[in-house]
Protein backbone atom coordinates (compact mmCIF):
# COMPACT_ATOMS: atom_id res chain seq x y z
CA UNK A 1 0.00 0.00 0.00
CA UNK A 2 1.47 3.38 -1.25
CA UNK A 3 2.78 5.69 2.12
CA UNK A 4 0.93 8.79 2.16
CA UNK A 5 2.85 12.27 4.01
CA UNK A 6 0.47 14.41 5.44
CA UNK A 7 3.71 16.96 6.47
CA UNK A 8 7.37 17.03 6.91
CA UNK A 9 8.83 14.62 8.87
CA UNK A 10 5.92 12.57 9.23
CA UNK A 11 4.87 9.69 7.83
CA UNK A 12 1.84 7.59 7.99
CA UNK A 13 2.20 3.51 6.89
CA UNK A 14 -0.58 1.64 6.47
CA UNK A 15 -0.61 -1.71 6.95
CA UNK A 16 -3.33 -3.96 5.65
CA UNK A 17 -3.91 -6.80 8.13
CA UNK A 18 -6.31 -9.26 9.10
CA UNK A 19 -9.32 -11.27 7.87
CA UNK A 20 -11.75 -7.92 9.08
CA UNK A 21 -9.60 -5.98 6.55
CA UNK A 22 -8.59 -3.73 9.43
CA UNK A 23 -5.59 -1.27 8.56
CA UNK A 24 -3.09 -0.99 11.37
CA UNK A 25 -0.43 2.08 11.18
CA UNK A 26 2.76 3.39 11.66
CA UNK A 27 2.96 6.89 12.75
CA UNK A 28 6.47 7.46 11.97
CA UNK A 29 8.69 10.65 13.30
CA UNK A 30 10.99 10.13 10.34
CA UNK A 31 14.02 12.53 12.24
CA UNK A 32 14.14 9.90 14.88
CA UNK A 33 13.11 6.85 12.74
CA UNK A 34 10.75 6.04 15.90
CA UNK A 35 6.98 5.33 15.69
CA UNK A 36 3.98 4.59 17.28
CA UNK A 37 1.38 1.76 16.18
CA UNK A 38 -1.83 2.48 16.06
CA UNK A 39 -4.38 -1.17 16.87
CA UNK A 40 -1.93 -3.90 16.20
CA UNK A 41 -4.04 -6.60 15.66
CA UNK A 42 -4.16 -9.85 13.92
CA UNK A 43 -0.13 -11.02 12.98
CA UNK A 44 2.76 -9.79 14.82
CA UNK A 45 5.51 -10.56 13.43
CA UNK A 46 3.90 -8.25 9.99
CA UNK A 47 4.01 -5.59 12.26
CA UNK A 48 7.15 -5.98 13.34
CA UNK A 49 8.70 -6.74 10.04
CA UNK A 50 7.58 -3.72 8.75
CA UNK A 51 8.48 -1.45 11.27
CA UNK A 52 12.12 -3.36 11.07
CA UNK A 53 12.20 -2.68 6.98
CA UNK A 54 11.59 1.02 7.75
CA UNK A 55 13.94 0.77 10.28
CA UNK A 56 11.46 1.91 12.64
CA UNK A 57 11.94 1.60 16.44
CA UNK A 58 8.08 1.59 17.95
CA UNK A 59 7.89 2.98 21.37
CA UNK A 60 4.13 3.34 21.64
CA UNK A 61 1.10 1.17 21.30
CA UNK A 62 -1.89 3.60 20.37
CA UNK A 63 -5.15 1.44 20.45
CA UNK A 64 -8.11 3.39 19.17
CA UNK A 65 -10.98 1.60 21.40
CA UNK A 66 -11.13 -2.21 23.21
CA UNK A 67 -12.45 -4.46 20.17
CA UNK A 68 -10.66 -7.59 19.61
CA UNK A 69 -9.76 -6.89 16.16
CA UNK A 70 -8.06 -3.83 17.04
CA UNK A 71 -6.52 -4.86 20.00
CA UNK A 72 -5.64 -8.76 19.90
CA UNK A 73 -1.68 -8.71 19.45
CA UNK A 74 -0.96 -5.51 21.76
CA UNK A 75 0.11 -8.09 24.49
CA UNK A 76 2.13 -10.22 21.55
CA UNK A 77 4.11 -6.90 20.70
CA UNK A 78 4.80 -6.27 24.74
CA UNK A 79 6.63 -9.54 24.83
CA UNK A 80 9.23 -7.96 22.74
CA UNK A 81 8.59 -4.64 23.41
CA UNK A 82 8.80 -2.85 27.35
CA UNK A 83 5.93 0.26 25.72
CA UNK A 84 3.45 2.25 27.12
CA UNK A 85 -0.43 1.38 25.62
CA UNK A 86 -2.71 4.26 25.48
CA UNK A 87 -6.21 4.00 25.81
CA UNK A 88 -8.76 6.49 26.71
CA UNK A 89 -10.27 5.81 30.69
CA UNK A 90 -13.38 5.45 29.41
CA UNK A 91 -12.56 3.21 27.12
CA UNK A 92 -10.92 0.77 29.85
CA UNK A 93 -13.81 1.62 32.03
CA UNK A 94 -16.91 -0.07 29.76
CA UNK A 95 -14.29 -2.70 28.40
CA UNK A 96 -12.48 -3.69 31.76
CA UNK A 97 -9.44 -3.80 29.31
CA UNK A 98 -6.36 -5.16 30.74
CA UNK A 99 -2.94 -5.18 29.86
CA UNK A 100 0.89 -4.64 30.82
CA UNK A 101 2.01 -0.89 30.59
CA UNK A 102 -1.53 0.11 30.31
CA UNK A 103 -2.01 4.37 30.50
CA UNK A 104 -5.53 5.02 30.93
CA UNK A 105 -5.45 8.40 29.25
CA UNK A 106 -7.80 11.27 29.01
CA UNK A 107 -9.50 13.32 26.14
CA UNK A 108 -6.89 15.83 24.88
CA UNK A 109 -3.66 14.45 26.21
CA UNK A 110 -1.03 14.99 23.56
CA UNK A 111 2.29 12.49 23.52
CA UNK A 112 5.18 13.04 21.48
CA UNK A 113 6.42 10.47 19.01
CA UNK A 114 10.08 11.05 19.42
CA UNK A 115 11.62 14.74 18.38
CA UNK A 116 8.42 16.28 16.66
CA UNK A 117 5.44 14.24 16.19
CA UNK A 118 2.60 15.39 18.66
CA UNK A 119 -0.62 13.28 18.71
CA UNK A 120 -3.62 14.38 20.13
CA UNK A 121 -5.94 11.67 21.81
CA UNK A 122 -10.22 12.85 20.52
CA UNK A 123 -12.76 11.20 22.26
CA UNK A 124 -15.18 10.20 19.17
CA UNK A 125 -17.75 8.28 21.30
CA UNK A 126 -20.09 6.24 19.72
CA UNK A 127 -19.23 3.10 17.88
CA UNK A 128 -18.22 2.45 22.02
CA UNK A 129 -18.28 5.24 24.84
CA UNK A 130 -14.58 5.59 24.79
CA UNK A 131 -13.19 5.63 21.09
CA UNK A 132 -10.42 7.09 20.54
CA UNK A 133 -9.46 9.57 17.30
CA UNK A 134 -5.55 10.35 16.98
CA UNK A 135 -5.28 13.23 15.40
CA UNK A 136 -1.36 14.66 14.19
CA UNK A 137 -0.68 17.65 12.39
CA UNK A 138 -3.15 17.37 9.01
CA UNK A 139 -4.33 13.90 9.73
CA UNK A 140 -6.75 11.89 12.26
CA UNK A 141 -6.74 8.12 12.45
CA UNK A 142 -10.46 7.37 13.43
CA UNK A 143 -10.62 3.84 14.30
CA UNK A 144 -14.38 2.37 13.57
CA UNK A 145 -15.42 5.97 14.40
CA UNK A 146 -15.71 7.02 10.90
CA UNK A 147 -14.45 5.41 7.71
CA UNK A 148 -13.97 6.25 3.80
CA UNK A 149 -18.12 6.61 2.65
CA UNK A 150 -19.25 5.31 6.07
CA UNK A 151 -19.06 5.05 9.58
CA UNK A 152 -18.92 2.19 12.38
CA UNK A 153 -21.70 0.35 13.49
CA UNK A 154 -23.64 1.58 16.83
CA UNK A 155 -25.83 -1.32 17.54
CA UNK A 156 -22.92 -3.39 19.56
CA UNK A 157 -22.57 -3.15 23.15
CA UNK A 158 -21.79 0.61 24.34
CA UNK A 159 -22.98 1.88 21.17
CA UNK A 160 -24.75 5.00 20.95
CA UNK A 161 -26.17 6.11 17.16
CA UNK A 162 -27.21 9.68 18.51
CA UNK A 163 -23.48 9.77 20.24
CA UNK A 164 -22.24 8.99 17.11
CA UNK A 165 -23.89 11.97 15.48
CA UNK A 166 -22.73 14.02 17.63
CA UNK A 167 -19.29 12.79 17.12
CA UNK A 168 -19.24 13.21 13.56
CA UNK A 169 -20.69 16.66 13.21
CA UNK A 170 -17.92 17.41 15.80
CA UNK A 171 -14.96 16.09 13.77
CA UNK A 172 -16.59 18.07 10.68
CA UNK A 173 -17.07 21.14 12.89
CA UNK A 174 -13.64 21.42 14.40
CA UNK A 175 -11.11 20.03 11.69
CA UNK A 176 -10.18 21.30 8.36
CA UNK A 177 -11.48 19.83 5.56
CA UNK A 178 -8.11 18.97 4.26
CA UNK A 179 -7.50 16.74 7.48
CA UNK A 180 -6.95 12.96 5.94
CA UNK A 181 -8.74 10.89 7.63
CA UNK A 182 -6.71 7.43 8.23
CA UNK A 183 -10.11 4.65 9.18
CA UNK A 184 -9.46 1.17 11.40
CA UNK A 185 -10.36 -0.71 8.55
CA UNK A 186 -10.17 -0.72 4.17
CA UNK A 187 -14.44 -0.19 3.61
CA UNK A 188 -14.35 2.20 0.88
CA UNK A 189 -13.18 2.91 -2.20
CA UNK A 190 -9.95 4.59 -1.15
CA UNK A 191 -8.00 3.91 2.32
CA UNK A 192 -7.74 7.13 3.12
CA UNK A 193 -9.73 10.48 2.03
CA UNK A 194 -9.40 14.13 3.17
CA UNK A 195 -12.57 15.17 5.68
CA UNK A 196 -13.95 18.23 3.12
CA UNK A 197 -14.48 14.69 0.44
CA UNK A 198 -15.88 12.83 2.91
CA UNK A 199 -18.55 15.85 3.58
CA UNK A 200 -19.93 14.99 -0.01
CA UNK A 201 -19.30 11.68 -0.46
CA UNK A 202 -19.92 10.07 2.93
CA UNK A 203 -23.83 8.98 3.01
CA UNK A 204 -23.56 9.34 6.94
CA UNK A 205 -22.21 12.96 6.82
CA UNK A 206 -25.32 13.96 4.62
CA UNK A 207 -28.16 13.35 7.08
CA UNK A 208 -29.82 16.99 8.10
CA UNK A 209 -31.08 15.54 11.40
CA UNK A 210 -30.20 13.41 14.37
CA UNK A 211 -33.37 11.24 13.93
CA UNK A 212 -32.49 10.48 10.19
CA UNK A 213 -29.06 9.71 11.38
CA UNK A 214 -30.36 7.07 13.63
CA UNK A 215 -32.71 5.38 11.57
CA UNK A 216 -29.92 5.14 9.17
CA UNK A 217 -27.32 3.96 11.19
CA UNK A 218 -29.85 1.19 12.66
CA UNK A 219 -31.62 0.15 10.28
CA UNK A 220 -32.23 -3.77 10.61
CA UNK A 221 -29.98 -3.75 13.69
CA UNK A 222 -30.69 -4.23 17.48
CA UNK A 223 -29.37 -2.03 19.89
CA UNK A 224 -26.75 -3.62 22.51
CA UNK A 225 -25.75 -6.57 21.01
CA UNK A 226 -22.32 -8.70 19.81
CA UNK A 227 -18.73 -7.64 20.64
CA UNK A 228 -19.51 -7.43 23.97
CA UNK A 229 -16.14 -9.75 24.54
CA UNK A 230 -13.54 -10.80 22.60
CA UNK A 231 -14.42 -14.46 20.57
CA UNK A 232 -12.97 -17.33 22.09
CA UNK A 233 -10.76 -17.99 19.48
CA UNK A 234 -7.90 -16.49 18.95
CA UNK A 235 -5.64 -16.46 15.53
CA UNK A 236 -2.34 -18.31 14.92
CA UNK A 237 0.91 -15.49 14.32
CA UNK A 238 2.02 -17.81 11.79
FE1 LIG B 1 -14.86 -1.83 16.68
Amino acid sequence: MPNEVPSEGLTIHTLPLGPWDNFVYLLADEASKTCAVVDPAWHAPSILQEAQRLNLEITHILCTHSHFDHVNRVEKLLETLDIPVHMLRPEIEFSGYRCENLVPSSPGDTLRVGKHVDVTMMHTPGHTPGSCSYRLRDAIVTGDTLFVDGCGRCDFVGGDPEQMHQTLQGLLDKLPGDTVMYPGHDYGPTASAPLAQQRGTNPYLQHKTVADFVAHRMQGKKPNTGLSSPPDWAPADS
